[in-house]
């Protein structure tokens, strides 16, 4: 076993060494200019492009036309919301359009809200229950009140894993003709994902959460039942149907395309293995320690996912003593302060609670080894943690 142990798979993935094997090419002989028509270089490039997009509309069983390259998921939000609404607005420039979402999205998702809302468009922000899950009454009563232009629910939390109920979600939007655009940044090659199925108009992917290439994702955008209409928010030479203009990425685009081939092949095995990898290092820690509880919805959750608190703790201490394992806590550090996760807060975890937490991602390359080398160390440093602790002496 090597150390340090990488624990930190919703972060970002290690490159899948078939994945770089695939790009290797456009790396080097094949350096052509997707868009070049006039040679063999330029025709190689494109035939290689649009392999990778029926890689990736395998994935999502959806159509090679449907799919939009950008640079990763934040543009992939940024496009499919920003878009909307500008489209929306193109010939009725006085609309505010109405949007809604949720509280645990990623920043990615909430800070386009949050400039859109300063742009006039009135936006809601769905709360989520305990087990971080939308209460379907809560998105029915929101869109009832006030019928919204598009609703943005995630798939999969990259904190706590938990899964949306995007089907349901889907349904209702579709039933009432709102646009329903999904972030699976994170549930994308994890769990099966079918946009006619769940009725999803807009998806957002990303290479690097897929053990593909960093700066590099994708945009599913329906054409037909209904047609989506998006603003390009990246203007030029109009590549990507005019939706997203810029020489195309083809190493990147490649790699994704291998990535999510990889990931279509394997998914049902690799989910069963990590979920039981997961269930192993939970239990343990379970079984070890009092006062460790684990967050989100343990029914509806990704298999390679574990967020847990540890009460009397201090997440950051936790990470310190356990040197050469990566895993994240439940705080995020802003310019000005070490702030508690909007998303451990939105499922109602205290400050303290939210600072003594941690994030386990399990990934491809994760063995059944480094989980008990884990347990063992978390189970150690917890205990000497709480040695020094005045609180947990006094209830104990
Ligand atoms: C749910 C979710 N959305 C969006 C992103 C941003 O993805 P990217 O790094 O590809 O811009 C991430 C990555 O942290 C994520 O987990």
């Amino acid at each position: 076993m090597n150390l340090p142990i990488y624990f930190d798979n919703h972060a970002t993935t290690r490159i899948d060494p078939r994945v770089l094997q695939a790009m290797m090419p456009c790396l080097t002989e094949a350096y052509g200019n997707a868009a070049s028509r006039s040679h063999s270089f330029g025709w190689t490039a494109d035939h290689a492009v649009e392999n990778a997009r029926a890689q990736v509309a395998r994935l999502l069983s959806a159509t090679s036309k449907d799919i939009v390259f950008t640079s990763g998921a934040t543009e992939s939000n940024n496009l499919a919301i920003k878009g909307a609404v500008e489209a929306a607005r193109a010939d009725h420039p006085e609309l505010r359009p109405h949007i809604l979402t949720q509280a645990t999205e990623h920043k990615a998702v909430l800070d386009v809200f949050h400039w859109l809302e300063k742009q006039g468009c009135r936006i809601t922000i769905l709360p989520v229950a305990r087990d971080g899950r939308i209460r379907l009454e809560d998105l029915l009563t929101a869109i009832d009140d006030e019928k919204p232009l598009l609703v943005s629910i995630m798939a999969a939390n990259n904190e706590i894993g938990t899964l949306q109920p995007f089907d349901d979600i889907g349904r209702l939007c579709h039933d009432r003709g709102i646009l329903f655009h999904t972030d699976a940044a994170q549930a994308a090659g994890k769990i099966p994902l079918d946009v006619n199925r769940s009725h999803i108009d807009l998806l957002s992917i990303s290479g690097h959460k897929i053990y593909g290439p960093k700066g590099v994702g994708a945009l599913y955008v329906r054409r037909r039942n209904p047609r989506v209409a998006l603003a390009e928010q990246m203007h030029g030479g109009g590549h990507e149907r005019g939706m997203r203009s810029g020489t195309l990425n083809v190493p990147g685009i490649v790699g994704l395309g291998a990535a999510c081939e990889i990931a279509a092949a394997e998914m049902s095995q690799e989910s069963a293995r990590l979920a039981a990898l997961r269930n192993r290092l939970e239990s343990r820690l379970e079984s070890a320690l009092d006062r460790a509880h684990v967050n989100g919805s343990r029914e509806h959750r990704l298999p390679g996912n574990l967020n847990m608190t540890f009460d009397h703790v201090d997440g950051e201490s936790l990470m310190m003593g356990l040197k050469d394992v990566a895993v994240s806590s439940g705080s995020a550090c802003t310019s000005a302060a070490i702030e508690p996760s909007h998303v451990l807060r939105a499922i109602g975890l205290t400050d303290e609670a939210a600072h003594s937490s941690i994030r386990f991602g399990l990934g491809r390359f994760n063995t059944e080894e480094e989980i008990d080398y884990v347990a063992d160390r978390l189970v150690d440093v917890v205990h000497k943690l709480r040695e020094l602790s005045p609180e947990y002496a006094d209830i104990t």
